[in-house]
């Protein structure tokens, strides 16, 4: 039994984090919202991964979830791979210090370039469907290169639809079904790769495409089976228990390719997200028809999924005083608005908060995974810095903008 990971950064811990980031200055009263991740509870999940696992897997962790390139620095340090999910994304690992063998490529639309260039550097690439493994066999990939073939088992949906992978209305991969013919066809392919989706897939749905897979392996005789990632989290109380390590190893320990294949994965959300935490000012508190309203530095610019389909996405928030510290005292229906020009851009209506004041702060958990990696420019503000932390020790992992780095991004 691996012991089970603190889920996210005890409230209590903010207040510590903050002061010594105002001593290192990189939290201060000109501050609009900061990004803090927890390097050290990031790092001891992956020793726990890597301790789960046999000895030869290959864990990489997907930089769509975080493209923070020191943060990437530190998942490698630790020992793991990334995952690339564009060629952009190779070059953030490359940046990151990953070694090409440890950087596995997936995406459905690579160009000939690109896989010219991933066979020279001697990436894992995973095919999407038969017709990049037609163009990889016509650029003659190096003997030994891991080319792996996506397959989709059909397996179903999960509860979000948009981020679920195995449906067989997906548009990834090809069907189960044709691997052997596609296999045989294609003798550069050494492994299978399947991911059931990301958040919201269950460990049955996840055990039934991924079993279905390494099955498919062991009959085809092929080196490694690439799980892909999704083990979900919990991001309010509203969410599901989600499937444990344990549980995914469990389960994972249950297939054919446990033991006699390689394993490859490619988990994002259940590395990172847990472990960041934004700070905002609250900047302004006003009466909209009668709600008690605020509004803060980050929205759906930031929070892209939780604006868009807030059915499917939240994260809890707490009032902080202007220290870092829990605002006591009785809950108040309270709208948290973020700063775009859209009446839209809300990330809570009508939520029980603290009684805040222009000034004291909102803590947002669970930002990090899918936040600041999907940033979008509406109104153009600059992308917030993040702060790297263990325990009170800081260091600055991404600076953040500001205006004038806007002006040049889009001069
Ligand atoms: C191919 C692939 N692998 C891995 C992941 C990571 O998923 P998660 O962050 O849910 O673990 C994704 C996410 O979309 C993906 O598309």
């Amino acid at each position: 039994m691996t012991e089970q990971p603190v889920r996210r950064l005890p409230v209590a811990e903010v207040a510590p984090v903050l002061d010594a980031a105002r001593s290192a200055g990189l939290w201060h009263d000109e501050s609009r919202a900061v990004i803090f991740h927890d390097l050290a509870r990031m790092e001891a999940d992956l020793g726990r991964l890597h301790a789960a696992f046999p000895a030869d897997t290959l864990h990489t962790v997907a930089i769509k979830a975080n493209p923070v390139v020191r943060l990437l620095a530190a998942v490698v340090e630790r020992g793991a791979g990334l995952e690339a999910a564009s060629w952009e994304e190779v070059e953030l690992a490359r940046a990151a210090g990953c070694a090409p063998d440890r950087i596995v490529f997936d995406s459905p639309a690579k160009t000939d370039a690109e896989l010219r260039a991933a066979a020279e550097l001697g990436l894992w690439i995973n095919a999407d469907h038969e017709d990049e493994l037609r163009r990889l066999d016509a650029i003659g990939v190096p003997a030994g290169t891991q080319v792996g073939l996506r397959v989709n088992p059909g397996s179903g949906a999960g509860s979000i639809g948009f981020t679920s992978t195995v449906s067989a209305d997906s548009k990834f991969g090809v069907p189960l079904e044709r691997a052997a013919e596609l296999v045989a066809r294609y003798p550069v392919v050494r492994g299978l790769h399947v991911h059931t989706g990301s958040q919201g897939v269950g460990l049955e749905l996840i055990d039934a495409a991924v079993n279905a897979t390494c099955d498919a392996a062991a009959a085809l005789d092929l080196d490694w089976v690439d799980v892909g990632g999704g083990l979900p989290v919990r991001y309010t109380d509203a969410d599901p228990e989600p499937p444990t390590l344990d549980d995914w190893t469990a389960m994972l320990s249950r297939t054919t390719a446990w033991g006699t294949r390689r394993i490859v994965t490619e988990l994002g959300r259940w590395v990172q997200a847990g472990r960041g935490w934004l700070v905002s000012r609250i900047e302004a508190v006003k009466d909209v028809n009668g709600v008690r309203t605020m509004v803060v530095h980050a929205g759906a610019d930031m929070f892209l999924r939780r604006v868009y389909q807030p059915d499917s996405w939240d994260h809890e928030m707490v009032v902080l005083d202007p220290d870092g510290n829990p605002k006591a005292g009785p809950a108040e229906p309270t709208t948290v608005a973020g700063p775009l020009c859209f009446s839209g851009d809300l990330l809570a209506v009508e939520r029980p908060l603290a009684h805040a004041e222009r000034g004291d702060l909102l803590l947002i958990r669970d930002v990090g995974a899918y936040t600041l990696a999907m940033w979008s420019r509406h109104c153009s503000r600059g992308l917030p810095p993040v702060v790297g932390h263990r325990g009170t020790d800081v260091v600055e992992l991404f600076a953040g903008e500001d205006p004038g780095d806007v002006v040049a991004f889009w001069s």
